[in-house]
């Protein structure tokens, strides 16, 4: 069974006099259970969005959303899943302890249950001094893992988290990635968004990339690298002539593809080179030289997960 089955959502927001924005358009995505999937993508590309829909927080202008094979909104009443959102929404009026013990309320816990389960979720979050301070006493990171703390407490299979490493202080957000992998270790379904992927990349077993609306990608990693193009990059700058030293590279067997960038001065070649070809990158250098250009810079950029986003993003391989 899976845990959130998104079927051709798209959502317009209205923005004023006619101003529309297509926040989301024609999105599908399966989230099976036990998986751990990012959503990846710049900001205002529909990340929170998304996660709003299969929450119910929102409604979507067209298409269906399910969360464990329910309407959304009988998911929601059924405390289907635990969710910490990017405003970490503590009730400044109730304790630390108070606000994780919420959905245990709702749900009909008795009192002693309630408060030794807040315990052990600010145990589990590593801030068990807190129990009694209100939320507004605490720093914005550990809101963040309040916020979790709450959303964890009802021992929710599924949990939706948008950008809880946002605004924390990179000492904080090493400690989120490792609450993060003490869920998954704990068999968590997990959908959490994030700018960044890769600190997220070691844990997620598949990512979703989201460009204006649309999910260009899902799947797992090592296909999104290979659907970027495994190939690697290399970087050159010629003293003269980039133009013909690019259309002369353009010719050699095992490039892929040439392109000119400009730098504050300079031109720059970027060649990627087909790694089926097995061609030495010294290569490239070599044959540039060997017709009189003067290679003034050469660098060599293998592909790993931040290029790979950056082309699909870029709609080089589309
Ligand atoms: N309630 C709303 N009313 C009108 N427009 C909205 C509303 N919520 C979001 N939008 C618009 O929808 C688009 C997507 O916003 P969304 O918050 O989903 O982006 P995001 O990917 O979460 O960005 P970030 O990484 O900055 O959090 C943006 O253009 C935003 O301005
Ligand atoms: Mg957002």
């Amino acid at each position: 069974m899976s845990a959130v089955e998104v079927i051709g959502a798209s959502k317009i927001f209205n923005q004023g006099k006619a101003q529309q924005v297509d926040a989301l358009v024609d999105v599908n995505l399966t989230v099976n259970q036990g998986e751990f999937v990012s959503l990846i993508g710049p900001s205002g590309c529909g990340k929170s969005t998304l996660l709003r829909l299969i929450a119910n927080l929102l409604e979507p202008t067209s298409g269906s959303l399910m969360v464990n094979n329910k309407t959304v909104s009988q998911a929601r009443l059924d405390q289907d899943y635990g969710m910490a959102f990017q405003q970490a929404g503590l009730f400044d009026w109730r304790t630390v302890s108070k606000n994780i013990e919420l959905p245990l309320e709702l749900k009909g816990w008795d009192k002693e249950k309630r408060a030794a389960r807040a315990a052990e979720m600010l145990e589990l979050v590593k801030l068990p001094e807190f129990a009694n301070l209100y939320p507004w006493q605490l720093s914005g990171g550990m809101q963040q893992r309040i916020a979790i703390a709450r959303a964890l407490a009802a021992h929710p299979p599924l949990l939706l988290m948008d950008e809880p490493s946002s605004g924390l202080d990179p000492r904080a957000r090493i400690e989120m990635r490792e609450l993060l992998k003490e869920l998954r270790r704990m068999g968590k379904t997990i959908l959490i968004s994030s700018h960044i992927l890769f600190e997220l990349a070691e844990l997620c077993t598949a990512v979703g990339v989201v460009e204006q609306g649309k999910l260009i990608f899902s799947g797992g990693i090592s296909e999104m690298m290979d659907r970027a193009g495994s190939g690697s990059m290399v970087h050159v700058v010629v003293d003269e002539r980039p133009q013909e030293a690019a259309a002369l590279l353009k010719q050699v067997r095992g490039i892929l593809k040439v392109t000119l960038e400009r730098e504050e001065k300079v031109v720059r070649i970027d060649v990627t080179i087909d790694p089926k070809s097995g061609m030495p990158i010294s290569d490239i250098p070599s044959r540039l030289i060997a017709q009189g250009f003067r290679v003034a810079r050469f660098s060599h950029e293998p592909m790993n997960l931040e290029t790979a986003f950056m082309r699909l993003t870029k709609g080089i391989v589309s």
